[in-house]
């Protein structure tokens, strides 16, 4: 049966790059890949269209299809909307709607990218970390939050870093089963020295553990996490965290593989339905100049055909047409390194499209 693909091009360099992504999965089309193509917006461009960054018509598209392809959202020209209308809202909104709690973010890097990294090359090479986040909890979501004026009469900034049991649980079950197909190791990354939150996280992970004995579980510290990742990021195998360390330490895992330009993600929920989307956002600086690394969406195209298609091989194929390119020394100018060939993002994406 055809399957789905909800397709929000987002902001900023978001059209450019979804555009060469979805060429790509029109490649794998045409070679009997059956699925079909609906196209809606979202975040600033749904509040152009529709005044709102998750509108009805974006989210019945999205809750009908089986995966929903995503470029990115945010830019400086909705910056000063209102706080529920702005195109972050958008993501955070879709993200709860579809229940996508478990966010994987592979930081793989590919041997020919080892000198892009800012990170000495012995330090990185054969760096492959998955990095499995919460996403529809923590201080993202919990109430209550706001501004408020306190009893003194000042100005109060409110947040609240929340996790219930089963929200723990379920994204340690994704983890663990995650580690146990991989190397086996998982780091557990809280503060439980200081948040409660956490400290109830990190007994559950314990206890989780008993379930998957074959899987070595470790716990760090986040800061600490943030120092080992980049003093010797290749002890670390899957790492587990909540939403806010997380969003932190998945874009300085990405630095580590050379650029933010080459990473992806997929975000699912119970039934494998997933958002699959770049880690990096809207770039409005270099927005519709041809410039941006299409290779993230590209990559995370290559997930939503792994994960919400179940269709492995295929998967496999958009991956290693992307490492061909990078071994043809193609490189758009975040990778850009001397030899090598400056590559526009549709050029860049006609090379894959070539190589699959
Ligand atoms: C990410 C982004 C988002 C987040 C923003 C755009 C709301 O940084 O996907 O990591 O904080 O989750
Ligand atoms: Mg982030």
């Amino acid at each position: 049966m055809s399957k789905t693909i909800a397709v929000l091009a987002g902001d900023g360099i978001g059209p450019e790059i979804v555009r060469e992504a979805v060429r790509v999965l029109e490649v794998l089309q045409r070679d009997g890949l059956d699925i079909r193509f609906e196209y809606a917006p979202l975040g600033g461009a749904a509040y152009d269209e529709y005044g709102a960054p998750y509108p009805e018509f974006t989210q019945n598209i999205c809750r009908a299809a089986d995966a929903v392809l995503l470029g990115a959202v945010g830019g400086p020209k909705y910056d000063h909307l209102e706080r529920p209308l702005r195109p972050e809202r958008g993501l955070l909104a879709i993200r709860k709607d579809l229940n996508l709690f478990a966010n994987l973010r592979p930081a793989v890097l590919y041997p020919e990218l080892a000198d892009a990294s800012t990170l000495k090359p012995e330090v990185v090479s054969g760096l492959d970390i998955l990095i499995v986040r919460e996403l529809t909890g923590d201080i993202y979501f919990g109430e209550p939050r706001g501004i408020t004026t306190n009893e003194k009469g000042e100005r109060e900034g409110i947040n609240t870093m929340r996790y219930s049991e089963s929200e723990i649980r379920r994204i340690g079950h994704i983890a663990f089963q995650a580690a146990a197909k991989r190397n086996k190791k998982l780091c557990s990354v809280d503060k439980a020295n200081v948040l409660e939150t956490t400290e109830l996280w990190k007994e559950i992970m314990t206890d989780l553990n008993r379930e998957y004995p074959e899987v070595s579980l470790s716990h760090m510290y986040v800061d600490n996490a943030a120092m080992q990742l980049v003093k010797n990021p290749k002890q670390f195998d899957v790492m587990v965290t909540g939403n806010i360390f997380g969003d932190i330490l998945s874009d300085q895992a990405s630095m580590l593989t050379g650029s933010i330009g080459m990473l992806p993600s997929a975000s699912l929920n119970e039934t494998g339905k997933g958002l699959y989307e770049p880690s990096h956002g809207s770039a409005p600086d270099i927005a519709g100049q041809n410039k941006a690394n299409p290779l993230a969406t590209i990559l995370s195209a290559a997930m939503l055909v792994r994960y919400s298609l179940n269709d492995e091989a295929r998967a496999r194929r958009i991956e290693s047409a992307v490492q061909k390119v990078l071994q043809q020394g193609l490189r758009t100018g975040d990778i850009f390194e001397e030899g090598c060939r400056l590559v526009s993002c549709s050029e860049m994406g006609d090379a894959v499209v070539a190589a699959l």
